[in-house]
C-alpha cells in the first residue's frame, strides 16, 4: 500500500461510502435522501428571493420616515389579530383622524410629491375595507405625469364618441383640458378608483354592495394619506367617458366593470385653511 492509499484509506468519507456500496438498499436510501435535500434547497430560492425584496421594500418603507412599528405589512395574504385596545389609537385620536382629513384641491398643492411608498401604504390601508363575501371588488389604476396625460386624452376621444349635444361636448371637453393642463402637473399620481363587478366569478354579490366596499377602501385610503399629509380631491370625472368602452379598455376594466372616479393626489402646506362643516348628526339618526 502506497502513501496515497493510506490517505484515502484514512478518509471517513471514501470509509463511509464503501460500507454503502457493500450494501445497494442503504445506498439508494442515503442517495434518496440526498436528492430529497438538494431539490428542497433548489425549490426554496424563490422564496429566499422574495423575502429579501420583502425586507428590502419594508426596509425602504422605515427609511422614509414611517415608524418600525408602523411600517406597513406589505404581504397581501397578512391576517391582522385585533389589538388589544391599549394599543390602540384612542378614541379622540381617531375622531381627529377622521375630522382633519379634508378635500384639498391641486391649485394648493405644494412642489413637495407624494412618494411611490406613499402612495402604496395608502393603498395597502384600502386593502382591508370590509367586503361582503370577501370579494375584494376594489381596483386601482395609479397614473405618473404620463398616464395621466394619457388618461385625459382617452377622456376627450370618448367625450366625443358620446352622442351628445355640440355645446354639452364642448363644455366637457374644456373641463378635462383644464385638469390636463393645470391640475395635474400639480398631481404627484392621480388615482383611479375603480370597482370589479365579480372579482370572484362564482360569487355574485349587489353592485351597491361592491360600490360601498370600494368606497369604504377609498375612506381608508384618505384617512391613511391624511397622517402622512398626502391628501387630495376625489373627482367623479366624466360621467359620459365613464361609460365608453375604449375608457375601460384603457383602465383594463371589463364591461361592466366601474370607474368611481379619481383622486388627485399631492402634498400641501394649505391644508389649515380649508373648512368643511357638517349639519349635526342628532337630525340624521333615529333610536327607536
Ligand atoms: C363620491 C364622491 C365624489 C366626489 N366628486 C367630487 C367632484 O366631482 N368635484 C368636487 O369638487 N368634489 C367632489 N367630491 C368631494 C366633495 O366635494 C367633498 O368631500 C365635500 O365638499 C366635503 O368636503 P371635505 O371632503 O373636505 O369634508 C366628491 C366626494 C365623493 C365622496
Amino acid at each position: 500500500m502506497n502513501g496515497m492509499d493510506n490517505l484515502l484509506n484514512f478518509s471517513a468519507l471514501d470509509e463511509a461510502f464503501r460500507k454503502l456500496s457493500e450494501n445497494p438498499a442503504k445506498l439508494s436510501v442515503v442517495l434518496g435522501l440526498i436528492y430529497l435535500v438538494g431539490l428542497l434547497c433548489v425549490s426554496s430560492i424563490p422564496y429566499v428571493y422574495w423575502q429579501f425584496f420583502e425586507r428590502k421594500k419594508h426596509q425602504m418603507a422605515v427609511a422614509k420616515g414611517l415608524k418600525a412599528q408602523e411600517a406597513v405589512q406589505l404581504t397581501a395574504d397578512a391576517t391582522v389579530k385585533q389589538p388589544s385596545s391599549d394599543s390602540m389609537p384612542t378614541p379622540d385620536q381617531a375622531f381627529k383622524l377622521m375630522r382633519t382629513r379634508r378635500t384639498i384641491f391641486p391649485k394648493d398643492f405644494s412642489d413637495e410629491k407624494v412618494s411611490r411608498e406613499e402612495v402604496e401604504r395608502m393603498l395597502e390601508a384600502a386593502n382591508w375595507a370590509p367586503t361582503h363575501g370577501r370579494t375584494e371588488p376594489w381596483r386601482y389604476v395609479v397614473l405618473g405625469q404620463e398616464g395621466m396625460q394619457a388618461f385625459a386624452n382617452v377622456t376627450l376621444e370618448a367625450i366625443d364618441r358620446a352622442n351628445l349635444d355640440p355645446h354639452t361636448a364642448a363644455k366637457m371637453r374644456g373641463k378635462i383640458e383644464n385638469k390636463r393642463d393645470r391640475d395635474m402637473l400639480k398631481t404627484s399620481y392621480l388615482i383611479v378608483f375603480c370597482m370589479k363587478r365579480q372579482a370572484i366569478p362564482e360569487k355574485v354579490m349587489p353592485e351597491w354592495e361592491e360600490m360601498a366596499a370600494t368606497s369604504c377602501a377609498a375612506q381608508n385610503m384618505m384617512l391613511m394619506g391624511t397622517a402622512m399629509n398626502a391628501i387630495g380631491y376625489w373627482s367623479s370625472w366624466n360621467a359620459a367617458a365613464k361609460e365608453d368602452k375604449d375608457f375601460k379598455r384603457f383602465l383594463g376594466l371589463s364591461e361592466e366593470d366601474q370607474c368611481l372616479g379619481v383622486y388627485y393626489l399631492g402634498k400641501s402646506n394649505a391644508a389649515d385653511s380649508y373648512r368643511s362643516a357638517r349639519g349635526p348628526i342628532s337630525e340624521k339618526i333615529t333610536w327607536v
